[in-house]
């Protein structure tokens, strides 16, 4: 029988590309290697003739895109010596915290907004035994929190204004590129705190530099000590398009928005950390800024559901739901190779998928005629 290396983990994958030495211990979870799906029907729905791929980050081991960052961002941690982490969040780095400390035996504490967090979210965090924190306030006073706590007491904090999270997110475009042979003409992202979008940039902007190269002040390619002595792996990087919710949108407003409100809770924030950076992002790769509404997010959750099989929590679907309006209208040409980010799993929010389920649930009695007169009254559907 053939066989293959074990997968473990991003680091390991991508060693010469993060900063970690050989004698770094790794703190992992066989995060990254996630599927790139294309989509076969939902070009044909809309009638376009489009190369549409779904980067399915859910399937990372807590379901979501975070754990990129966090095995980077607690690997670090440990490194220096540190016994324990903090973020805020609005769930899903909340959950990728508690595991990635579990996993190293150092405690997480966890600030989340008190009643706005997926179940699952929580349920992780809970399970990890992290030390929860529900404050009477949305995420953007959680990170305030953290940050002004951390001063006082010895502890990392593990959000994306720690570096080494978007070093890890970035190899999700390395990711993208080799199953592609290339870059995509657009890569479309839901975007809450813009850490992600930025990280994506660096990791194009890494595959299409040479050692020496600083194609972007967000680049932190080499920190000073040069070890990238590879060709360019690409020769062009793809338009980034960041989608937010109509809510949530500061990057529309163009200022900062003091009471984000959405459906898409994973995305509820008002004042992105990476603000900068993304703006930068956007400028560099010619990209844009759009806004979705919670229902034309919702409708894209449940297209992508139905008619792909796939299943994504509501904030990455904002990736999708943009990106078709943008294709159905022309701004995304045909003939385009799109990739959306499919930020988190769907079962992290079954509350908002069973409410807004259209099949409904049938209960019928425990026999054979009850159970065949169902059958029969739904296969003509
Ligand atoms: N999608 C999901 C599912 C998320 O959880 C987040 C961020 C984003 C998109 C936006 O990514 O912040 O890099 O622009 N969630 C953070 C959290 C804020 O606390 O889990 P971003």
């Amino acid at each position: 029988m053939p066989f293959r290396p074990r997968y473990t983990g991003l680091i390991e994958r991508y060693r010469d590309r993060l900063p970690v030495s050989a004698d770094t211990k790794i703190i992992s979870l066989g995060e990254g290697n996630t599927p790139l799906l294309k989509l076969n029907n939902i070009p044909k729905h809309i009638g376009k003739n489009v190369e549409i791929y779904v980067k399915y980050e859910g399937l990372n081991p807590t379901g979501s895109f975070k754990d990129r960052g966090m095995t980077m961002a607690v690997t670090k941690a440990v490194e220096a010596g540190s016994k324990a982490i903090i973020c805020a969040s609005t769930g899903n780095t909340s959950a990728a915290a508690a595991a990635y400390a579990a996993r190293a035996g150092i405690t997480a504490f966890v600030l989340i907004p008190d009643g706005k967090i997926a179940l699952g979210k929580l349920a992780q965090a809970m399970m990890h035994d992290a030390v929860v924190i529900q404050i009477k306030g949305n995420f953007d006073e959680g990170m305030q929190l953290v940050k002004d706590v951390a001063e006082h007491a010895p502890v990392t904090i593990v959000n994306s204004i720690n570096p080494y999270r978007l070093q890890g997110q970035k190899t999700a475009a390395f990711e993208i590129v080799e199953e592609l042979g290339r870059a995509p003409d657009y890569h479309c992202l839901p975007v809450g705190n813009a850490g992600n979008i930025t990280a994506h940039w660096i990791g194009y902007s890494e595959y299409a530099s040479k050692c020496g190269d600083h194609v972007t002040d967000a680049c932190a390619l080499c920190h000073g000590e040069c070890k990238f002595t590879k060709d360019a792996v690409i020769s062009s990087r793809p338009k980034m398009v960041g989608y937010q919710a109509a809510g949530s949108a500061p990057f529309m407003r163009g200022e900062m928005v003091d009471n984000p409100e959405t459906v898409a809770t994973a995305i509820r924030i008002g004042h992105p950390q990476s603000w900068d950076m993304a703006w930068k992002v956007k400028e560099e790769s010619e990209g844009w800024f759009d806004e979705c509404d919670d229902d034309t997010i919702l409708a894209a959750q449940k297209l992508l559901a139905e008619k792909e099989g796939i299943f994504c929590e509501p904030a990455s679907a904002t990736s999708l739901a943009g990106a078709i309006r943008d294709i159905q209208s022309g701004k995304i040409p045909e003939g385009s190779v799109v990739v959306c980010t499919l930020t988190g799993h769907g079962l992290k929010d079954p509350d908002i998928a069973i409410k807004q389920s259209s099949s409904p649930l049938i209960t019928v009695d425990a026999n054979l005629d009850a159970v065949r007169d169902a059958i029969l009254g739904n296969l003509a559907k």
